[in-house]
């Protein structure tokens, strides 16, 4: 095969425009020969280039597993390192194609920590093939990937029972496993399941019937592959196009842009802005900077408006009639993709579609068993586990269930510091409890009080380590400025403890709901027109910050009680630290639980050195 020149390339590429495409993902365990399979059908679809395949037959003798022969796997492994490695560890997306269709697909690894990678070439693919190796069976990897292909809104499986030479293609093997499957499937909503027995290796079943299994009358992969019908058509539904931005080069024009993601849309349609509600009609259809007459599901379109409407980035242009819900709390299915476990309260930077918002779990619903789908109990979730949530966001989301739209219904959680992705979710329906809930606007506000009393609300917050003397200098403090006339509260965490949030323990859970408790009480008192002392470890920048938000610009001072675990462990006034390292007491800050010091706080004390007199001053001296 000789690589082709530009004028035969785009020809190529024309024809394969004009087919039907599929994607599909392939999922199993390591080891199962899923890199082989794909390297099959990448090879006999004859979409291998001369030159790929002279740098395979080379590869094939440094690393290869198959001797002197063309080691398949080496097609699709991509990375140097990974190869290195004997492992695929990122979504690798191959093409290929047959005379009817293009294939799109998303090669995903095996190991047990790579779900994330599973989970995002499951969210765009069609169809999955789940690989199964004939002499394992269905495995717990198995089960957790088929769940994971469920939730993401795939309804076609092909089981492909694979290694069948392995086994001397043996008909009970093979219905032994299929069974299994189908009966742990059952629940699991796909609309087909086709089993097939082949070989990636030998190539039986793969692109031509197998003589070796003439007790299989089934089509092998590549035919079926060829003519599965899946339709996810979304251009029958009602228009939804999530706006990506608004182009405007100049006064002339504004055109928003975005891709479809349900429906048609034509000039003259009548659109309405969501989440604002207003409504303009379409003037033109621009696809790149040619007007169309119409543009569909899935395309990448610019709309010009005949109202000087406000939308943006992040905003949902939809049809008129039936517009998709608006809501801040949620049910939602949620996938756990990273080793720190998910807590309830914690706040996460929640992406859906090009909206950005804070969301947080408010509840755990339930957490379900990879093999059997039962529902646990679950006050945290760990890697790979699969929960059924409750969440609220910052600001009202414009949306739809996942099952009606992938689009508009799914969305990740990143990690607010870090901003790696931390989870993956699919919107189940819109919690209606607080909604009736209207915040009631009151005639005496802050300032009033404020004024009455003299003073500058503030909320003065100090962290530190348990007997880094938090509590010694919030005291010390409230007297000095109660000295002054001013009206103050201290609350303290040993205190506060004992009452509001006596039913917290020291989890980490516990922890973050302690804090964004007493965050609330303290903004209430600021609200109040108190200066408010607030005296708690609170370990966790996440939570700080959480607290800080809820607070208006300089309203918030955090002091950071910075004396040395050894110097705070020398005092040990409470013989809690004794206590610890006898392993006594779990979770204690700063022996088995974490403590994340301040990064800029306002004001930090060197409290292993200097008097809490000392200490005092510095923060009296940020107050006025
Ligand atoms: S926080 O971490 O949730 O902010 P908080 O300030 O409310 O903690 O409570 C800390 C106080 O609880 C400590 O001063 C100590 O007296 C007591 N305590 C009991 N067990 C623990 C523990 N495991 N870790 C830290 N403090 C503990």
């Amino acid at each position: 095969m000789v690589a082709p020149g530009p004028r035969a390339l785009q020809d190529i590429l024309e024809s394969q425009q004009a087919k039907d495409a599929l994607r599909f993902i392939t999922c199993g365990s390591v080891d199962d020969g899923k890199s082989t399979l794909i390297g099959r059908l990448l090879f006999e679809s004859k979409a291998i280039f001369d030159d790929q395949l002279q740098s395979l037959a080379r590869d094939s003798r440094q690393y290869g597993t198959q001797g002197e022969c063309l080691d398949l796997a080496l097609l699709v492994d991509g990375l140097q390192a990974e190869r290195e490695q004997g492992i695929t560890i990122d979504v690798a997306y191959r093409f290929f194609s047959t005379d009817r269709r293009r294939f799109i697909v998303a090669d995903t690894p095996g190991h047990e920590q790579y779900t994330r990678n599973m989970a995002t070439g499951a969210s765009t693919a069609d169809l999955a093939v789940v690989l199964i190796d004939a002499r394992k069976g269905v495995l717990v990897q198995t089960r957790r990937h088929s769940r994971i292909v469920a939730m993401m809104g795939i309804r076609h499986v092909v089981l492909a029972i694979n290694k069948m030479d392995m086994v001397g293609f043996n008909e009970g093997v093979y219905n032994a496993i299929v069974a299994d499957y189908r009966g742990f499937a059952n629940d699991l909503g796909f609309s087909s399941i086709h089993a097939i027995p082949l070989s990636g290796l030998t190539g039986d079943n793969v692109l031509n019937p197998s003589a070796q299994t003439p007790w299989y009358s089934g089509p092998p992969l590549m035919a079926y592959l060829d003519t599965v019908v899946v339709q996810q058509d979304q251009s029958r539904a009602l228009f939804r196009m999530p706006v990506q931005w608004v182009n405007r080069p100049h006064l002339d024009f504004r055109g928003v842009c975005g891709r479809i993601a349900a429906g048609v849309i034509r000039p003259g349609d009548i659109v309405r802005v969501l989440p604002s509600g207003v409504q303009s009609r379409v003037k033109t259809v621009l696809a790149g900077f040619t007007e169309v007459t119409q543009a569909r599901s899935g395309d990448a379109v610019t709309l010009t408006l005949e109202d000087e409407v406000d939308v943006g980035r992040g905003d949902v242009l939809v049809a008129m009639q039936a517009p998709p819900e608006v809501a801040d709390q949620f049910e939602a299915r949620l996938l756990w993709m990273t080793d720190h476990p998910l807590s309830a309260g914690r706040q996460y930077l929640m992406k859906m579609g090009y909206r950005e918002v804070t969301a947080s779990v408010t509840e755990i619903k339930y957490r379900e068993d990879v093999n059997t789908g039962a529902h646990l109990a679950a006050k945290t979730l760990d890697m790979n586990d699969i929960a059924t949530v409750n969440l609220a966001t910052s600001a009202p989301l414009v949306f739809e269930p996942y099952s009606v739209n992938r689009t508009l219904g799914g969305f990740i959680l990143m990690d607010k510091l870090t901003l790696n992705t931390v989870g993956a979710g699919m919107i189940a329906f819109a919690l209606r409890r607080a909604s009736n809930i209207h915040w009631q606007a009151l005639e005496i506000n802050q300032l009033a009080r404020a004024q009455q009393k003299h003073q500058t609300p503030r909320c003065i917050w100090f962290t530190g380590l348990s007997g880094s003397g938090k509590s010694t200098i919030a005291n010390l403090l409230e007297k000095r400025l109660l000295i002054e006339g001013k009206h103050t509260y201290l609350l303290d965490g040993d205190n506060v403890r004992h009452g509001l949030n006596r039913d917290l323990g020291f989890t980490e859970a516990d922890r973050i709901e302690n804090i964004r408790r007493v965050a609330e009480v303290a903004k209430l008192m600021v609200d109040a027109g108190l200066i408010v002392l607030v005296s708690f470890i609170s370990p966790f920048r996440s939570e700080r910050r959480m607290a800080r938000g809820l607070f208006a610009e300089g309203e918030f001072l955090e002091v950071f009680v910075d004396t040395p675990l050894a110097e705070c462990e020398r005092r040990d006034q409470k013989g809690l630290y004794a206590k610890a390292r006898r392993g006594d007491l779990k979770n204690f800050t700063g022996i088995d639980s974490p403590y994340e010091r301040p990064e800029a706080p306002e004001i930090h004390l060197n409290a292993g050195f200097d008097s809490p007199e000392v200490c005092v001053d510095s923060v009296l001296k940020r107050l006025i």
